[in-house]
């Protein structure tokens, strides 16, 4: 157990920051939304691994929520995330209220162009914009030297890259491999939303990206194995198939037909399993 101190304040965050600094000490900021789980946790361990002190933020940003989408539903159980980045021997929480990040009269908005559109950025409006906001807030309260964020969310993570480099903000941003379920569905604070039926079907979603990745790295048409993986997701029950894509790893363009071996190819996909969608990806080797 550590002595977690707990700030909802910029001023103490940035204090207790910069009286690490003074030290001479290394900082890793790993931000979340909360309900912490163990991919969560493992971002956290990735952190402690590269800096002295690690930084947990949680704040469940309200901007990166459309109209119609889970705000309100969203888990939040700080409590018991705090025990866990106790037994973890995080040093920091950040967890603010929305009017600390949000006060009144906040007008700026952070648009990264490119790997925001299409796949996620199509079907949720204004998503990007809300994550790239909060996020760049988030790395110039902190000044960390390290950020961490998930390849779960690899779209997220280019965009994040993006807007580090376009804006000059001085952190290196570390992309962390998926943490899966024994049964290969990804963690996500949203399983807990699956029904125990859902739940069984669910790692289908793995399932199909995997196999999709094998025959495409055989040299398989890249279109048609797409299709057939929709067709395949949606005779297992998940419906809509909102996208099942293959892009440029890097810069999630469209590959170029015969694009060669050198390009780096990934397939992301989102679907939805009754109430809940799913997100996934993975490299095609
Ligand atoms: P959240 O969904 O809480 O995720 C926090 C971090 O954990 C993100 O970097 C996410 O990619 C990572 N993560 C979640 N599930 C993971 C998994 N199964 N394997 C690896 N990493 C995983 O993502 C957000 O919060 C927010 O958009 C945030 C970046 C905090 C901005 O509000």
């Amino acid at each position: 157990m550590s002595d977690l101190k707990i700030v909802r304040t910029i001023p103490e965050l940035r204090a207790t920051v910069t009286a690490w600094r003074r030290d001479g000490q290394t900082v890793a900021l790993v931000p979340t939304m909360g309900a912490l789980h163990e991919a969560h946790m493992t971002l956290m361990q990735e952190a402690r691994s590269r800096a002295d002190r690690v930084v947990a933020t949680i704040f469940v940003n309200p901007t990166q929520f459309a109209e119609n989408e889970d705000l309100s539903t969203y888990p939040r159980r700080e409590a018991k995330d705090i025990e866990r980045l106790q037994q973890d021997e995080i040093d920091l929480l950040f967890a603010p209220d929305v009017s600390e990040i949000y006060p009144d009269g906040f007008a700026t908005s952070v648009t990264v162009k490119g790997v925001s559109e299409g796949l996620c950025g199509d079907h949720r409006p204004g998503h990007f914009a809300g994550v790239a906001t909060v996020v760049t807030k988030l790395l110039l309260q902190t000044l960390p030297d390290v950020a961490l964020f998930g390849e779960k969310d690899f779209q997220q993570l280019q965009v994040i890259k993006s807007l580090t480099r376009d804006l000059d903000i001085p952190v290196k941003i570390i992309g962390v491999p998926t943490v899966r379920e024994p049964d290969g569905l990804a963690m996500s604070s949203r399983n807990t939303h699956l029904s125990a039926d859902e739940r069984i079907l669910a790692p289908v979603l793995h399932q199909i990206l995997t196999e999709a990745a094998i025959k495409i790295s055989a040299g398989d048409d890249i279109q048609q194995v797409c299709s057939a993986a929709v067709i395949g997701l949606r005779e297992a029950g998940f419906a809509p198939v909102e996208y099942f894509e293959v892009r440029d790893a890097a810069t999630l363009a469209v590959p170029e037909q015969n694009s060669g071996p050198k390009q780096s190819l990934r397939i992301l996909t989102a679907a939805w399993l009754g109430a809940t969608r799913l997100i996934d990806n993975i490299a095609i080797a």
